[in-house]
Protein backbone atom coordinates (compact mmCIF):
# COMPACT_ATOMS: atom_id res chain seq x y z
CA UNK A 1 0.00 0.00 0.00
CA UNK A 2 2.75 2.56 1.12
CA UNK A 3 4.73 4.02 -1.97
CA UNK A 4 8.45 4.59 -1.92
CA UNK A 5 8.66 6.96 -5.20
CA UNK A 6 9.38 9.96 -6.19
CA UNK A 7 6.30 12.46 -6.46
CA UNK A 8 4.78 12.70 -9.28
CA UNK A 9 4.94 16.61 -11.08
CA UNK A 10 4.03 17.10 -14.37
CA UNK A 11 4.36 21.12 -14.57
CA UNK A 12 3.82 22.60 -18.34
CA UNK A 13 3.79 26.65 -19.32
CA UNK A 14 0.28 25.47 -21.66
CA UNK A 15 -1.97 23.91 -19.20
CA UNK A 16 -5.25 24.93 -18.64
CA UNK A 17 -5.34 23.98 -14.91
CA UNK A 18 -3.47 21.47 -12.15
CA UNK A 19 -4.77 18.88 -9.86
CA UNK A 20 -2.66 19.06 -6.93
CA UNK A 21 -3.55 15.82 -4.51
CA UNK A 22 -2.45 13.77 -1.84
CA UNK A 23 -2.44 9.90 -2.27
CA UNK A 24 -1.20 8.12 0.61
CA UNK A 25 -1.80 4.34 -1.38
CA UNK A 26 -2.29 5.37 -4.87
CA UNK A 27 -5.97 5.44 -5.71
CA UNK A 28 -6.50 8.91 -5.92
CA UNK A 29 -3.58 9.57 -7.71
CA UNK A 30 -4.67 6.88 -10.53
CA UNK A 31 -8.20 8.82 -10.63
CA UNK A 32 -6.05 11.99 -11.25
CA UNK A 33 -4.43 10.71 -14.04
CA UNK A 34 -7.36 9.31 -15.57
CA UNK A 35 -9.10 13.35 -15.20
CA UNK A 36 -5.39 14.28 -16.68
CA UNK A 37 -5.78 11.99 -19.92
CA UNK A 38 -9.25 13.85 -20.29
CA UNK A 39 -7.94 17.64 -19.84
CA UNK A 40 -4.86 19.70 -20.42
CA UNK A 41 -3.82 19.80 -17.04
CA UNK A 42 -0.63 19.69 -14.93
CA UNK A 43 -0.54 17.56 -11.88
CA UNK A 44 1.59 17.67 -8.56
CA UNK A 45 1.65 15.02 -5.86
CA UNK A 46 1.79 16.84 -2.23
CA UNK A 47 4.09 15.46 0.03
CA UNK A 48 4.57 15.44 3.78
CA UNK A 49 7.76 16.22 6.15
CA UNK A 50 6.52 13.56 8.60
CA UNK A 51 4.88 11.06 6.06
CA UNK A 52 2.17 8.79 7.41
CA UNK A 53 2.99 5.03 9.00
CA UNK A 54 2.45 2.13 6.56
CA UNK A 55 0.85 0.43 8.76
CA UNK A 56 -3.48 1.05 8.23
CA UNK A 57 -4.10 1.58 11.70
CA UNK A 58 -1.38 3.83 12.79
CA UNK A 59 -2.41 5.86 9.84
CA UNK A 60 -5.69 5.89 11.35
CA UNK A 61 -4.90 6.71 14.39
CA UNK A 62 -2.62 9.55 13.77
CA UNK A 63 -5.41 11.13 11.38
CA UNK A 64 -7.60 10.72 14.20
CA UNK A 65 -5.68 12.60 16.55
CA UNK A 66 -4.71 15.47 13.87
CA UNK A 67 -8.47 15.52 13.42
CA UNK A 68 -9.06 15.66 17.26
CA UNK A 69 -5.97 18.61 17.71
CA UNK A 70 -6.57 20.26 14.40
CA UNK A 71 -2.85 20.05 14.09
CA UNK A 72 -2.61 18.97 10.34
CA UNK A 73 0.71 17.51 8.82
CA UNK A 74 3.50 19.92 7.20
CA UNK A 75 3.79 19.59 3.35
CA UNK A 76 6.98 19.60 2.28
CA UNK A 77 5.90 20.11 -1.85
CA UNK A 78 7.55 23.24 -3.63
CA UNK A 79 4.45 25.14 -4.35
CA UNK A 80 4.84 26.34 -8.69
CA UNK A 81 3.24 29.63 -9.38
CA UNK A 82 -0.27 28.86 -9.99
CA UNK A 83 -1.29 32.60 -11.27
C1 LIG B 1 -7.26 8.04 7.92
C2 LIG B 1 -8.18 7.54 6.86
C3 LIG B 1 -9.50 7.95 6.87
C4 LIG B 1 -10.36 7.51 5.88
N1 LIG B 1 -11.66 7.92 5.92
C5 LIG B 1 -12.51 7.51 4.98
C6 LIG B 1 -13.86 7.92 4.99
O1 LIG B 1 -14.28 8.68 5.87
N2 LIG B 1 -14.69 7.49 4.02
C7 LIG B 1 -14.24 6.65 3.03
O2 LIG B 1 -15.02 6.28 2.15
N3 LIG B 1 -12.95 6.23 2.99
C8 LIG B 1 -12.09 6.63 3.94
N4 LIG B 1 -10.79 6.20 3.91
C9 LIG B 1 -10.35 5.31 2.84
C10 LIG B 1 -9.65 6.09 1.77
O3 LIG B 1 -10.34 7.24 1.43
C11 LIG B 1 -9.57 5.20 0.55
O4 LIG B 1 -8.83 4.05 0.86
C12 LIG B 1 -8.91 5.93 -0.60
O5 LIG B 1 -9.12 5.19 -1.78
C13 LIG B 1 -7.44 6.10 -0.36
O6 LIG B 1 -6.91 6.91 -1.40
P1 LIG B 1 -5.34 6.93 -1.73
O7 LIG B 1 -4.98 5.58 -2.27
O8 LIG B 1 -5.20 7.99 -2.78
O9 LIG B 1 -4.61 7.25 -0.49
C14 LIG B 1 -9.91 6.63 4.88
C15 LIG B 1 -8.57 6.24 4.88
C16 LIG B 1 -7.71 6.68 5.85
C17 LIG B 1 -6.26 6.23 5.82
Amino acid sequence: MHREKAPMKVLTEDADSIIIYFSRSGNTENLVKMICNEMNADMLELTLSNPYPEDYDKTVERANEERDSGDFPEINTDMPDLS
